[in-house]
C-alpha cells in the first residue's frame, strides 16, 4: 500500500505543483487530496488537472481542526504537506500528525522565521538585514512556528543588487529541486 499524502496551501501552488508531478507515478507515496483557505487560490486549478479532490475551507474551520481532521481520517491520509498554507495548524491537528506533517520555510532557518514571516516578507527581511545568503528549510511542524525538527537545508549566493522578488526565485528554485524529494526519502525512511 502506498503512503498517503494531502498537500494544503494557500496561494499559488507552484510547491504544490511539483508535488502533484513527483508522486503521480511513484513507488512509494500519493498524493490523495489537498486543502486550501483560499477559494480564488492558483493550487485548486493545478489540482482539477490531475483530477485531485479539493477541499476549500475557510479560516473558520482552522480554529479547532474538527472538520480537516475528520477529512483527513476518511481519507486516510498518512501524512500533510505544507506548501505554501498561511494559517496556524490547529494544536489537535499537530497531536494527531506528530512528525508527520511538513513545512517548507523561504530561509535559512533559524534566522527569518516566526510569526508574520512568510512569502515576501521572508526575503525582504533577507535583503534589510544584507545576508550574503538565502536558502530553503525543509522541517516537522509543531506547535511554535518553523520551530520543528529541521530535516533539510540548501543555501544560494545572493547578489548585493538582488531585490526581494529575485531573492525570492532563487530560492523558489530550490524550494521546487528539493521539497518532494526530501519528503520522500524521509517517508521511505520511516516505512
Ligand atoms: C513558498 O516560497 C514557500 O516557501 C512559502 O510560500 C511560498 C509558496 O509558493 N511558505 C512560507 O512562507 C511559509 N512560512 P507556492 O504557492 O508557489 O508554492
Amino acid at each position: 500500500m502506498k503512503t498517503k499524502i494531502s498537500i494544503f496551501a494557500s496561494g499559488g501552488g507552484s510547491n504544490a505543483q511539483k508535488f502533484f508531478e513527483h508522486f503521480v507515478q511513484n513507488d512509494t507515496a500519493e498524493i490523495v487530496s489537498v486543502f486550501t483557505n483560499n477559494k480564488s487560490a492558483g493550487v485548486i486549478s493545478r489540482a482539477e488537472k490531475f483530477n485531485l479532490p479539493i477541499h476549500i475551507l475557510n479560516r473558520s474551520y482552522w480554529d479547532t481542526g474538527e472538520i480537516p481532521i475528520s477529512i483527513l481520517k476518511e481519507e486516510k491520509v498518512d501524512y500533510i504537506v505544507l506548501a505554501g498554507f498561511m494559517l496556524l495548524i490547529p494544536k489537535a491537528l499537530i497531536s494527531q500528525y506528530s512528525d508527520r506533517i511538513f513545512n517548507i520555510h523561504p530561509a535559512l532557518l533559524p534566522k527569518f522565521g516566526g510569526q508574520g514571516m512568510f512569502g515576501n516578507n521572508v526575503h525582504k527581511a533577507v535583503k534589510v538585514a544584507g545576508e550574503e545568503v538565502s536558502g530553503i528549510t525543509i522541517h516537522l511542524v509543531n506547535e511554535e512556528y518553523d520551530k520543528g525538527r529541521i530535516l533539510y537545508q540548501e543555501s544560494c549566493f545572493l547578489d548585493p543588487t538582488d531585490s526581494p522578488e529575485e531573492i525570492g526565485a532563487k530560492v523558489l528554485k530550490l524550494e521546487h529541486k528539493n521539497y518532494p524529494k526530501v519528503v520522500e526519502s524521509v517517508i521511505r525512511k520511516s516505512t
